[in-house]
């Protein structure tokens, strides 16, 4: 029994109750089918009784009874009304112990599907020689996971990383650098310093931005001493965003990044001509979009492509070449305005539609206590930051190797556990607590199943089970473990890993009180218990790897 199952059941009943005159036609409305909080809802619920009552002006109470009658020869008592009209259907314990059996069959692929779609994620993206910033991290994190999501659900994913390295910041570094840098000696505290030192010097000096356009415009032609110092640039930066993503243990499949679109924009402009949607105003390249104060630019008026021109050549890259059935941009809410009016633009362009564009808007990460302001580089602070949450794991664990898995799982779980609209607290204690909804916590229960099932074995102790009846922690142990796909699912539809999280934490709640309640081995449901422990292992390990958290074996 299933969502799926009992939605079609629901329909079907109340067909054939309009067919014996039970009921009047109407339209159906949607039937939603949903896990309900309390117990007496059971273990599915539907309020479609509501609308249809509305719908044929009866009872609710009325037609959620004419529709159980319906659903009785198939489902017997499994299926209840609770007034003043639920739906409410009850899992067998039968059921519960097949789906710990496929579980244990199934092992990692439990929860899998094959899906014939194509996904791009557009994630992490940080930019040259600027900071690989918090939120590229938040990006970062949540895109990985999206990533994870979607793959494990069958979809073809393409991991893009549109690294910011075109534009006409170029222009001002290399000025920078040839004014007062050493590009021998270069690293990325200085190049991210040179970059703020041109914009202070900037407001009094305003030759240098008029030297700054020349000096993009000569790298846009290819001028060999621009492309040299702006490959250095890549250079320098690139190796310090790789130590991060190995830190995160990361890795996106591509990084084709803004430059990729260098050749790619005049097509894309002269469309827009074509099509007569580009307007010329106060010498710059316009689209005017409906709904937008800003226009969207194509080019500057000194003639210069913007981030919005190589977003559209993204765009039409993507959408000709990659075919996908969505676009997942995992970029921050200060970018919403630019990506919704790109999205409607590449629309207008025949670049697909916009439904195809999902931008998931993360919010910020707020510090608890900003201990790290050192005067060193955005970039190097994050490294640090993530070095110290690995250092104070390993005030617990005692271990490098274990610290890195449990430092790096607890800031990745901070994050991925609350909404990815929400701002999120960066709070190091907390994050690291073995009590309460931390990843560490998670791991800790994981390692716990682990541990009883090496004794188990040690002693000799797997065997096939068989059990005849359930006691309270085992029964919601099960009916929580077999929620995993459809969570997944809703996740990947949601585009919310959150609710892994939050699914994870109540199933480790319920193990741990498992655990202190009822003894495991040398016990006469030993063999049950066993199983249903490595259920419970294989399902927070298939959860933590979506999010991309890994399990040390001993903690
Ligand atoms: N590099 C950009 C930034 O840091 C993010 C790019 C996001 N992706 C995109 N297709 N615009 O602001």
């Amino acid at each position: 029994m299933d969502k799926q199952e009992i939605k079609k059941l629901v329909k079907k009943a109340v067909l054939s109750a309009q067919k014996e005159g039970k009921l009047p036609y109407f339209d159906m409305p949607e039937i939603i089918i949903e896990f309900p909080d309390q117990e007496e809802h059971g273990d599915y619920s539907t309020n479609i009784a509501f609308p249809v009552g509305k719908l044929v002006a009866k009872p609710s109470q009325f037609v959620a009874t004419v529709i159980k009658e319906e659903l009785q020869d198939k489902l017997g008592d499994s299926v209840t009304v609770l007034p003043p009209g639920f739906i409410n259907f009850k899992v067998s314990k039968d059921e519960l112990i097949d789906s710990l059996k496929e579980i244990l069959k199934k092992k990692s692929k439990y929860g899998g599907q094959k899906q014939r779609k194509t996904v791009v994620i557009d994630y992490s993206a940080p930019n040259i020689a600027k900071s690989f910033g918090v939120g590229h991290l938040r990006s970062t994190i949540i895109g990985q996971a999206l990533y994870n999501i979607y793959k494990f659900l069958g979809w073809k994913c393409i991991g893009d990383n549109h690294l910011g390295d075109w534009g006409t910041q170029f222009g001002k570094l290399i000025v920078a650098i040839k004014k007062w840098g050493d590009q021998k000696d270069l690293d990325i505290i200085e190049l991210e310093e040179l970059y703020v030192r041109f914009h202070t010097e900037a407001e009094t000096d305003k030759k240098l931005l008029e030297e700054a356009r020349v000096w993009f415009k000569k790298l846009e032609q290819g001028d060999q001493e621009a492309k040299k110092i702006w490959q250095l640039c890549i250079d320098i930066s690139k190796q310090e965003f790789s130590s991060i993503y190995n830190l995160l243990g990361v890795k996106i499949d591509r990084a084709y990044g803004e430059s990729f679109y260098e050749d790619k924009m005049g097509v894309v402009i002269e469309q827009a001509k074509k099509l007569g949607i580009a307007k010329k105003s106060q010498g710059a390249l316009i689209i005017e979009v409906a709904g937008f104060n800003a226009p969207l630019m194509l080019l500057k008026s000194d003639g210069a492509t913007t981030y919005e021109t190589r977003e559209l050549a993204t765009t039409k890259f993507r959408m000709e070449k990659l075919k996908p059935d969505l676009v997942i941009y995992e970029v921050g809410a200060d970018q919403k305005e630019h990506l919704a009016k790109s999205f409607k633009v590449a629309e207008m362009l025949g670049y697909g539609t916009e439904k195809q564009y999902i931008h998931i808007a993360h919010g910020l990460i707020r510090w608890k206590d900003r201990k790290f302001s050192t005067r060193r580089g955005e970039t190097a602070k994050l490294k640090d930051v993530l070095n110290e949450a690995i250092n104070r794991a390993e005030e617990i664990t005692k271990d490098k190797d274990i610290a890195k898995k449990v430092g790096i799982g607890a800031v990745k779980y901070n994050d991925l556990s609350r909404h990815y609209s929400r701002d999120i607290i960066f709070d190091l204690d907390q994050m690291i607590s073995l009590q309460g909804n931390s990843g560490p916590y998670i791991q800790y229960t994981a390692v716990r199943c682990k541990s009883v099932i090496k004794k188990a074995k040690a002693e000799k102790k797997i065997k096939r089970f068989r059990i005849d009846s359930l006691n309270k922690e085992e029964e919601t142990i099960l009916k929580a473990l077999r929620k995993f796909p459809e969570i997944i699912q809703q996740s990947a539809d949601s585009f919310s890993p959150n609710l892994i999280c939050n699914f994870v934490f109540d199933l480790a709640q319920k193990y741990n009180l498992f655990y202190e309640k009822s003894p495991i081995l040398n016990n006469e449901s030993q063999d049950f218990r066993i199983a249903l422990t490595k259920g419970v292992l294989q399902i927070l390990e298939n959860s933590l790897n979506l999010l991309g958290i890994e399990i040390p074996d001993k903690m």
